[in-house]
């Protein structure tokens, strides 16, 4: 059985996750109709990712025999200034969802809630996968340029295997 306290704040992730997915979903939605079909398919594929990390939550929170709650998503913002605009924003998004797992993983070491401590670890991998390659497509914009974006959005693709059920990209 879940302790209240990890229960309340696994359920406080579902909604980060969920914002998580959102988010990528207007950023997708910014960059398809701006002319980015590869930048767009990336966050698609990102969109998707979040979803089943915020399933994973859910999933969690009720086999050990507590009640994942639905939350309100608040509204992400839908326009952006470019490319590089919209990396710079997912990751700091990204360091936010970071020390957000940080937190349920010390939380459960403080409960010694080691069922839950195991179930987080797929997540601090996740985000350190996810940051640095974030960082790295950061560090492709920049080199690249405004003027070769054209080329970057055709690349995107390839920095990262989208997830399978993701849309494609037009
Ligand atoms: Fe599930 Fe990348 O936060």
């Amino acid at each position: 059985m879940l302790k209240k306290k990890i229960e309340d704040i696994c359920n406080r992730q579902i909604e980060r996750e969920g914002y998580s997915s959102n988010l990528y979903l207007a950023m997708a939605i910014w960059a398809e109709t701006n002319g980015f079909a590869g930048v767009a398919g990336w966050l698609y594929a990102q969109a998707e990712e979040e979803k089943l990390h915020m399933l994973k939550f859910i999933k969690y929170i009720n086999e050990r025999g507590g009640k994942a709650v639905f939350p309100a998503i608040k509204k992400p913002v839908a326009e952006y200034k470019g490319v590089e605009h919209i990396f710079n924003e997912v990751l700091k998004h990204e360091e936010f969802v970071t020390a957000s797992i940080n937190e349920i993983v010390s939380l459960a070491l403080d409960e010694k809630d080691f069922n839950t401590h195991s179930f987080l670890q797929w997540f601090v991998t996740e985000q350190l996968e996810e940051e640095a390659s974030v960082r790295a497509i950061i560090d492709k914009v920049k080199l690249v340029g405004k003027a070769n974006m054209y080329q970057f959005d055709r690349d995107i693709l390839s920095l990262r295997a989208p997830a399978a059920n993701a849309p494609a990209a037009k």
